[in-house]
């Protein structure tokens, strides 16, 4: 395999990802009438969430699907916020509700994920998601770690019996990863900051899912010859000119060095989570009004 061919290349994956989706669309409103709507909605002001919304907004147009946006001020309270949801629930014109975090510090945002009607809920944040995904159910999958799946089973196919190592444990990413990689047959770790000689564990494993928000934390040398490196981390760090770059958890030179297969920061994790999400809000529409997905 050329050098070239062992980067996992997300963005492109994604747009081909977006452009079937979009055909979707197009065939459920043909058939069905079914124009699938996604709201998102977004409090306060935090730039980074409105960058994120305002790119989600324009993904959804982009494959034919409504997007309905709600703009709420900082001020909003918990209980003003719990009433959109809950108009949001009941509108038939509404498919998937995401609510854009961090939410302001009067507002409990498990309070608010829960109160998503879980068959609505295109964030799969829902406890009663978290659930199906544990125990087999059909539910709604958390977008970036299901963005992971598809690229590591495109790349590697099967993943009966591989040995994963998921690094970071939290309820959007590391678990919800772990339970996946479950599901496919592979033997998993989760590994965190409580974890011991963690370079030994990663050495260990076929598959490699870095979320710890570390800085190129995973060096080269943790990881087996071959194995295949995802990398969910998105830092913000100095270069030495100076200016600010994104860099993964893993250092993705030296990692690249050892691996199969590795994804790029940019340009790997990152495009699949809005293609993930509107590829939910099509799976939510399907089975909110019966019809069978077209593929
Ligand atoms: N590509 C995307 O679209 C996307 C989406 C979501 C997140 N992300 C990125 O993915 C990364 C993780 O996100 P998150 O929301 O899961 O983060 P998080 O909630 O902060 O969780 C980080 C996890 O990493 C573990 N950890 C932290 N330092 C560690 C260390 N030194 N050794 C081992 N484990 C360590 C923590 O362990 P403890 O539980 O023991 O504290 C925790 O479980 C971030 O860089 C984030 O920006 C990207």
């Amino acid at each position: 395999m050329s050098e070239r061919q062992k980067i996992i290349d997300g963005k492109a994956f994604a747009e081909t990802l977006r452009n079937k989706l979009a055909a979707e669309v197009a065939t459920l409103k043909e058939k069905h009438g079914l124009n699938p709507g996604l709201a998102v909605v977004l409090v306060g002001e935090d730039p980074a969430s409105k960058v994120y919304v305002r790119n989600k907004g324009e993904q959804t147009k982009a494959i034919g699907m409504a997007s309905i946006e709600h703009k709420l001020p900082i001020s909003t309270t918990q209980e003003e916020l719990l009433a959109l949801i809950d108009r949001l629930n009941k509108d038939p014109k509404v498919n998937g509700i995401l609510c854009q975090l961090p939410l302001p510090k009067q507002i409990d945002p498990q309070a608010i994920i829960n109160a998503i009607d879980p068959d609505k809920d295109v964030d799969g944040f829902h406890v009663v998601n978290a659930g199906r995904l544990a125990t087999g159910g059909k539910g709604l999958v958390p977008c970036t770690p299901y963005g992971c799946l598809l690229l590591l089973k495109d790349r590697i196919g099967d993943l009966t019996g591989r040995h994963a190592i998921v690094l970071g444990r939290s309820n959007i990413v590391g678990k919800p990863m772990a339970q996946l990689l479950l599901n496919e047959n592979c033997t998993v770790t989760i590994a965190h900051s409580k974890t011991r000689d963690l370079p030994g564990e990663t050495r260990r494993a076929d598959i490699v899912v870095a979320a710890v928000g570390r800085p190129e934390m995973v060096k080269g040398d943790w990881i087996k010859e071959g194995a295949v490196v995802i990398d969910v981390g998105i830092n913000r760090i100095e270069g030495p000119d100076g200016k600010a770059r994104l860099v993964g958890d893993v250092e993705y030179k030296s990692a690249f060095a050892r691996a199969s297969a590795i994804t790029p920061v940019p340009g790997g994790v990152g495009p699949m989570t809005i293609a993930m999400l509107l590829n939910n809000t099509i799976i939510a529409a399907c089975r909110q009004k019966g019809i069978e997905r077209p593929r």
